[in-house]
């Protein structure tokens, strides 16, 4: 019997190359595992592409829920943005379809799986880390980064083994999309100068211009509700997209640090996922001891590190997650959103469980903090720095002379 590989799939030109190639060149009965993580496409073309490559199997899983539950959520109640910015899109749904990968090689009692990354990303990363991190005993194989085709070579390929791909010889830009967003790169964008083309944008083009409100509802970090209607994981998210995506913000232009060493151009568009972020981490304002959001705010890079070098499934993450689900147990109310063309942002935020006390806040006559009690507390806050000033000079520059 020939050895059996599970292949991620998503059904482009690459993957289904990828397919043929391994019956091929590995002599192997394929797999293909495509998971539904939100991406704008038909399925039922997909698994027939896959079959017509010759894959002996073709699933296709929804994980659409768990995605949004397990893998987006985590990463808003971090608040994680790498590099202060990209809400991780890409590198979100690689773990996530890797544990189906592994789950399916385990039914189909594969010795392998396989995805279609080249070896310049920061996905191939995310696809064998998460792989020896589920399965060490599987091995990993990805043909694109092997086989040495160039693009016309793989439409040749295709086409001599009637593999029925919609691919053209010129093909303008990357694209990776699931619910949470959507990675565009590739094409003229990779000239960080040249201003991204107002063609690559589909999530966030300005449709409305009647500004309005959306209040989102969350409960222990994690958000539940538009505009007071309940919500699924992944409908919340995608309610978002539509509502937010309409008033055209959303969108980030960046270069940025891969895993590899290469510095790359990318631009994004993730209006749902922004706007909650922003949403989120203003109602931890409301709702976090101070202590806690510091350190939190502090840990928030860390956390977005480690998921987008392909560390999503590892003792640091764990450990973060704890933390993170600890703080997050007051974190619980509504956020006001304005949105305008072109612009989001919070308008007012409460809860049940705020830290934010009026008697102490308020310069009115309902005043209840005690400022007799401040005049100890800076002397005594300040007592180093006067010492040092007095005794050491102070200042060397920039002080009065
Ligand atoms: N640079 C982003 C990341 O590493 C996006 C990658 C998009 N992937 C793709 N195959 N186009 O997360």
């Amino acid at each position: 019997m020939s050895r059996r590989v599970v292949l991620a799939y998503s059904g482009g030109l690459d993957t289904s190359v990828c397919v043929r190639w391994l019956i091929e060149h590995r002599d192997v009965e394929v797999i293909t595992v495509s998971a539904d993580v939100g991406q704008t496409t038909e399925w039922a073309p997909i698994r027939e592409r896959a079959l017509a490559a010759g894959a002996v199997e073709a699933e296709v899983v929804d994980v659409r829920e768990e995605f949004a539950r397990d893998y987006c959520f985590p990463v808003l109640r971090a608040n994680a943005l790498y590099e202060g910015r990209y809400p991780l899109v890409s590198a979100l749904s690689r773990p996530v379809i890797t544990k189906y990968l592994v789950e399916a090689a385990r039914r189909h009692g594969a010795d392998a799986v396989a995805h279609g990354c080249t070896g310049k990303g920061n996905d191939q990363v995310r696809f064998e880390v998460s792989a020896r991190a589920l399965a060490p005993d599987l091995e990993v194989l990805a043909p694109v980064r092997e086989w040495g085709m160039s693009r016309e070579d793989s439409i040749d390929y295709a086409a001599k083994w009637e593999i029925p791909v919609t691919a053209s010889k010129a093909k303008l830009y990357s694209v990776d999309d699931n619910l949470w967003g959507r990675a565009i790169e590739a094409g003229v964008i990779e000239h960080p100068w040249n201003a991204p083309p107002e063609d690559i944008w589909e999530m966030t083009r300005t449709v409305v211009g009647e500004p309005r409100e959306v209040v989102v509802g969350f409960e222990a970090g994690a958000p539940v509700a538009v505009d007071g209607g309940r919500l699924a994981p992944h409908e919340l998210v995608m309610r978002m997209n539509e509502l937010v995506g309409a008033y055209g913000w959303g969108r980030l232009d960046m270069v940025e640090n891969r895993r590899v060493g290469i510095k790359s151009r990318e631009t994004y568009e993730a209006p749902g996922a922004l706007a909650l972020m922003l949403a989120h981490e203003d109602l931890e304002g409301l709702c976090l001891e101070r202590d806690l959001q510091r350190e939190k705010i502090r840990l928030a890079h860390r956390y977005a590190e480690l998921v987008y070098d392909g560390l999503w499934f590892s003792p640091l993450k764990d450990a973060l997650d704890a933390f993170v689900e600890s703080s997050q147990r007051h974190v619980t109310g509504e956020v006001r959103l304005r949105l305008e063309p072109g612009r989001c942002f919070v308008v007012g935020r409460q809860s049940g469980l705020s830290l934010y006390d009026y008697g102490l806040a308020t310069y009115d006559a309902a005043d209840r903090f005690r400022h007799e009690d401040s005049e100890g507390f800076v002397r005594i806050w300040g007592l180093g720095i006067q010492t040092w000033a007095a005794k050491q000079g102070g200042v060397s520059s920039g002080g009065p002379s």
